[in-house]
C-alpha cells in the first residue's frame, strides 16, 4: 500500500468561512481532535492576517506534537517572517508560501507578468529555507494556470528547496480527467519532480472537489489537502471523511491515509458544532442520513444483509448502527424491525393490523418516530416526556425566564428557569426535569413559506454518553416547536437506553 498524506486545513480554509470563525480555544480543541484522528499535517492559520491568527499558531503548535504544524504565507518576506515566529514552539513545522500561477491572478490580482511572479515565488522559498526546512508552496488558481508554465514553476521552487508543491483548484474549476491530466503533465515534464511531494488541494464549486482530489492522487498526488465535513470558501473544500473513505472503500487502488477513521464522525460532530456550521442531512459520510435507509425495498435489503445497501460498515467511522427510518413507503419488515428493537415481538396477523395503522399514521405524518410507534402499539415509554405548556417572559432588556409544565409517567412536573435567551430558558427549565447531562449539538431553525406568521420548524440533535440523537418539533411559534423538537430527541434517548 502506498501512503498518502492528509493535510488538513479546516482550521485554515475552513475557518474562512463568515460565521464559522474559531477562538483559540476552540482550534486548540479541534487540532487535538484532528492529532487523535490522524492527520499527518495541520494547517493551523494565516497568521500575518490578524493576531487572533497568530495566537492560534502558537498555542496549537504547543498543544499538538505528532502532526507537523503548518502557517500559511503569501510570498512576501514579512509575512514568512511571522509565520516563522508563530511556529517556533511548533516540534515539527512547516511554512506554506505561494503565490498565484495562473494569468488571470498574475494579471488581475498582482497586475504583474509571469517573469516577476516567477521570481517572486522563488525567492519566497528560497527565503522561508531560512527559518524551516520543510516549505511548501502553492501555485494558486494552478486549475487554470497554462500547464507549461506551471510546469516552470514548478520546476524552479522545488531547486529552490520547496518539500512539497500544492497544485491548488482554488475556483474549483477543473473536470477531473483535465485535473488528473495536469498532475500527470507535471509528472511527465518536470525533471525534479519527485525530489517533492505533489499535493492536491480542490475547491468545490462545482461539487468536484472529491472527485479533482481523487483523480489528481491517481495521477501520482501523494498529499491531499482536506477539511472536516468539507467546510470551507464558497461552496467548501474537499472533505476529509470523503477522500479517506475513498481509499478505505476501494483497496485496489494500493492507496492509503493515516487516519483512524473510526474517529471521522465525532470529529465530524465537533468541529459542526465549533464552527456553528450544520451538516447537510445527506452530506457523504458525515451526514445524519448517510446510514439511513427509508424506502421498504433497501429497509427490506439491509434487515436481510448489511452489505445489500452499505458499501461501509457505519461502525468504521464511527457511527453506532446504521438506521432504519420508517416512512409512508417502509414495509412490513422494516416496521417488524423497529419494534422488535423496542422489545415487541408480533404474530403476522398483530403485525399486519399493526402496519394497517402504521401507514395511516405514515400519511400523515413525514417520519415515524419510536414514540409514534409506542404509542401506536398503546404504549408508552417509561419516563418519556409529554409537553403540555411553555410560559417563557422575555424582551428588551429582561433576562429571559421560562416555565415547562410536562407530564412524566402520568405525573405532572413543572420547573423555571433563566437563560441566555427565550429558548435557553425553556431548554435550562427542562434538563432540570430530565435531569441528565444533555448536550445540545446542533440547533437549526426553518420557516416553512418564510412569512411572519407562518409555521417554524426546529430540527434538533443532543448527545448523550457519545450517543446522539435527533429531534423535531413544529409549531407557529418557534419556541414551543424548539420545546417540542428537543423533548421529541430526549424521548428517543429514554427509548432507546
Ligand atoms: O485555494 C487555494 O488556492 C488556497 C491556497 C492559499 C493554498 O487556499
Ligand atoms: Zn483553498
Amino acid at each position: 500500500m502506498t501512503r498518502v498524506y492528509v493535510f488538513d486545513t479546516t482550521l485554515r480554509d475552513g475557518e474562512q468561512v463568515p460565521g464559522c470563525q474559531l477562538n483559540t480555544i476552540e482550534k486548540i480543541e479541534i487540532a487535538k481532535a484532528l492529532e487523535e484522528l490522524g492527520v499527518d499535517v495541520i494547517e493551523a492559520g494565516f497568521p500575518i492576517s490578524s493576531p487572533g491568527d497568530f495566537e492560534s499558531v502558537v498555542e496549537v503548535s504547543k498543544a499538538v506534537k505528532k502532526p507537523i504544524i503548518c502557517a500559511l504565507t503569501r510570498a512576501r518576506k514579512e509575512d514568512i517572517d511571522v509565520a516563522a515566529q508563530a511556529l517556533e514552539k511548533a516540534k515539527r513545522k512547516r511554512i506554506h508560501t505561494g503565490i498565484g500561477a495562473s494569468d488571470i491572478h498574475i494579471k488581475y490580482k498582482f497586475n504583474s507578468t509571469r517573469e516577476k511572479v516567477l521570481q517572486q515565488a522563488v525567492e519566497a522559498v528560497r527565503y522561508a529555507k531560512r527559518f524551516v526546512e520543510d516549505v511548501e508552496f502553492y501555485a494558486e488558481d494552478a486549475g487554470r494556470a497554462d500547464v507549461k508554465f506551471l510546469a516552470k514553476m514548478v520546476e524552479e521552487v522545488i531547486k529552490a528547496g520547496a518539500t512539497v508543491v500544492n497544485i491548488p483548484d482554488t475556483t474549483g474549476y477543473c473536470l477531473p480527467d483535465e485535473f488528473g491530466a495536469k498532475i500527470r503533465y507535471l509528472f511527465e515534464n518536470v525533471k525534479n519532480i519527485h525530489k517533492a511531494i505533489v499535493s492536491v488541494h480542490c475547491h468545490n464549486d462545482l461539487g468536484l472537489a472529491t472527485a479533482n482530489t481523487l483523480f489528481g492522487v491517481l495521477n501520482g498526488a501523494r498529499q491531499v489537502e482536506v477539511t472536516v465535513n468539507g467546510v470551507g470558501e464558497r461552496a467548501g473544500n474537499t472533505s476529509l471523511e470523503e477522500v479517506v473513505m475513498i481509499l478505505k472503500t476501494h483497496k485496489s487502488l494500493g492507496l492509503e491515509t493515516g487516519i483512524n477513521t473510526k474517529k471521522i464522525y465525532p470529529t465530524s460532530r465537533l468541529v459542526s458544532r465549533l464552527m456553528r456550521m450544520p451538516v447537510q442531512p445527506n452530506k457523504a459520510i458525515v451526514g445524519r442520513n448517510a446510514f439511513a435507509h427509508s424506502s421498504g425495498i433497501h429497509q427490506h435489503g439491509v434487515i436481510k444483509h448489511r452489505l445489500n445497501y452499505e458499501i461501509i460498515n457505519p461502525k468504521d467511522v464511527g457511527v453506532k448502527t446504521s438506521e432504519i427510518i420508517l416512512t409512508a413507503r417502509s414495509g412490513r419488515a422494516a416496521l417488524k424491525h423497529r419494534l422488535e428493537l423496542l422489545g415487541f415481538k408480533l404474530s403476522k396477523q398483530e403485525l399486519d393490523r399493526v402496519y394497517k395503522e402504521f401507514l395511516k399514521l405514515a400519511d400523515k405524518k413525514r417520519e415515524i418516530s419510536d414514540q409514534d410507534l409506542l404509542s401506536l402499539m398503546g404504549k408508552r415509554a417509561k419516563g418519556a416526556i409529554y409537553l403540555e405548556k411553555v410560559e417563557v417572559l422575555c424582551g428588551y432588556p429582561l433576562e429571559p425566564v421560562a416555565k415547562v409544565v410536562v407530564r412524566v409517567d402520568g405525573e405532572r412536573k413543572e420547573a423555571v428557569a433563566a437563560g441566555n435567551g427565550p429558548v435557553d430558558s425553556v431548554y435550562k427549565a427542562l434538563d432540570k426535569i430530565i435531569g441528565r447531562k444533555i448536550r445540545l449539538e446542533e440547533f437549526l431553525v426553518q420557516a416553512i413559506t418564510g412569512g411572519s406568521d407562518d409555521v417554524g420548524r426546529v430540527h434538533v440533535q443532543i448527545s448523550y454518553k457519545g450517543r446522539v440523537y435527533y429531534g423535531y418539533g413544529a409549531d407557529t411559534d418557534i419556541v414551543v416547536a424548539a420545546a417540542k423538537a428537543y423533548v421529541d430527541a430526549v424521548n428517543k434517548l429514554k427509548v432507546q437506553r
